[in-house]
């Protein structure tokens, strides 16, 4: 017999760069209730380039869905309550697919690629007026990281690619308009759109107007005729075609930092959270002021949460390697055999003994967006061990994110009294307990860590025509934390900070 659950439940797809899960929440209390997770392959063609293969990624949410449904079964509970679906997924990386086989044209190029440096350089040269022009207008600086410059490199390089669009065939996505494509129809009616967040961080949006941008998509040479629909973060999109849930609307999507932003309820101007995944993103909500930054930080939209509501924007400063080093010495030094035991091999020396590691594997984002940057361990000894190195990794995220931290508390004025932090990597104490010494702030962290999936939910939940939840009455207020106090000197976090600085301008101009 099916148990009676008197609230409806809400899903939300969580499409991470290294792993994609499924989550479904009750409304009443956003308890967790069934989760499936499945990790995502990585492929590297040549040095710099990273792909992921954008069927295995729709397979993956397929999967998840169909599992996470059965062990909801085994729960005793009916998934016909799940009446909203919320999408959240890793921001910038550019699909293209062929709109009648429902085919991707070529793999997904991962936000952390780095082959479009040179298209980089050369636009840099061209770009019109002031320099501004591009930052003015997105947000953003000219960077590999963001989808225009990869969806360049395609259209220039990609034969099938080019000759889809010559034939009308082609349409451009971020990885939530290819989920949300797929999910409702694909080639049999799926809706082509995407979200004001996820649009953000194209390179090809003004920010102000909310609508793609002519002389932008004039100026990286972008048909628009391929580039999705913009809608809110929290509408109906469409209903599932297929599956387990065919039939319930797709009713929230944002990119994952705005999604965490949004499950960490930061709805006030100040508010910020730092997320640790593939890569770290520290967000903090400036309201409905578009701030531009002084420090090397980007500005972004964070969400616009309906149709008629208004769009709030964040300050967001960007680290491109956090869990991936992590992975990094799992799979290609084979010094952990999985990621959790770093924290056993940093515990063994609590310290990493002069040793420090600078994982600009794909150059440094913020606040430096230095692309010649690469990777480098320094302060090596014979003395040194894979636990030290393990040790310094941890640190080398934390280090990251003091420095955007720093840069965030200069553009703001008012420096933040606290980190509120989420994520995977938010499971590992030694590293939350660094962080707290290394920012000498006190870290804090949600009881229920799913928070980029619980922002996606809320948003499916709050949408006109599903009326779960309504975010303006407060109906979820924020969860229990666990806190993390500075326990060491400032003075003694100063001097490996700075030191840490050393290394880090040791690590650039690697390439020229
Ligand atoms: O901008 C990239 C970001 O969205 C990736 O997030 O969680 O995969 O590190 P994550």
């Amino acid at each position: 017999s099916k148990k009676a659950v008197l609230e409806p439940l809400v899903g939300a797809v969580d499409q991470g760069t290294s792993s994609t899960r499924f989550l479904v929440f009750n409304s009443k209390t956003a308890e967790l209730l069934s989760h499936h997770q499945v990790e995502i392959k990585q492929e590297f063609p040549k040095e710099g380039w990273v792909e992921q293969d954008a069927k295995e990624i729709r397979q993956s949410v397929y999967e998840c869905i169909e599992k996470t449904c059965e062990k909801l079964g085994k729960l005793n509970i009916d998934i016909s309550n799940i009446k909203a679906i919320g999408v959240s997924n890793q921001r910038e990386t550019t699909v293209v697919w062929d709109k009648l086989t429902g085919e991707p044209l070529y793999n997904a190029v991962v936000w952390l690629d780095l082959r479009t440096q040179s298209t980089v350089e050369t636009l840099s040269k061209r770009i019109p007026g002031n320099n501004n022009f591009v930052k003015s207008k997105t947000g953003l600086p000219l960077s590999t990281y963001f989808s225009a410059v990869k969806l360049r490199w395609l259209l220039d390089n990609v034969g099938q690619v080019q000759k889809a669009v010559e034939e009308d065939r082609a349409l451009f996505g971020t990885v939530d308009s290819w989920l949300i494509w797929s999910l409702t129809g694909g080639p049999n009616g799926g809706v082509h759109c995407t979200d004001v967040t996820n649009a953000s961080r194209t390179m090809l949006f003004n920010i102000q107007s909310l609508q793609w941008d002519n002389e932008l998509c004039e100026f990286f040479e972008i048909p628009m005729k391929i580039l999705p629909n913009v809608r809110s973060s929290s509408e109906i999109y469409g209903l599932m075609k297929a599956g387990a849930l065919e039939g319930v609307p797709i009713s929230g999507c944002l990119g994952d930092q705005s999604a965490a932003l949004v499950g960490q309820m930061c709805f006030q101007d100040g508010q910020a959270k730092n997320t640790y995944g593939t890569g770290c993103f520290l967000l903090c909500n400036t309201g409905r002021k578009c701030v531009f930054s002084e420090h090397g930080l980007l500005t972004t939209v964070a969400y616009k949460l309906g149709r008629d509501k208004p769009v709030y924007y964040a300050l967001e400063g960007s680290v491109a390697i956090a869990g991936a080093v992590i992975r990094w010495l799992r799979d290609n030094l084979g010094i952990i055999k999985s990621s959790e035991e770093i924290e056993k091999l940093a515990k063994e020396v609590g310290t990493s003994y002069g040793c420090y590691f600078v994982p600009a594997f794909s150059g440094l984002y913020a606040p430096y967006w230095e692309p010649s940057a690469r990777g480098i361990i320094c302060g090596l000894t014979q003395f040194t061990n894979k636990c030290h190195i393990a040790f310094a990794a941890l640190e080398a995220v934390c280090f990251q994110t003091r420095e955007i931290l720093d840069a965030m508390n200069r553009d703001c004025g008012i420096p933040l009294s606290h980190l509120q932090v989420d994520g995977g990597m938010t499971s590992n104490k030694i590293l939350m307990q660094l962080q707290a010494d290394i920012l000498h702030i006190p870290v804090v962290k949600p009881s229920m860590p799913e928070t980029t999936a619980l922002g996606a939910a809320m948003a499916a939940g709050a949408a006109e025509g599903v009326g779960i939840w309504s975010l303006e009455a407060g109906d979820l207020s924020a969860v229990t934390m666990e806190r993390f106090e500075p326990q060491i000197k400032a003075e003694e976090s100063e001097i490996r900070y700075s030191t840490w600085k050393k290394a880090v301008m040791k690590s650039m101009g690697w390439v020229t």
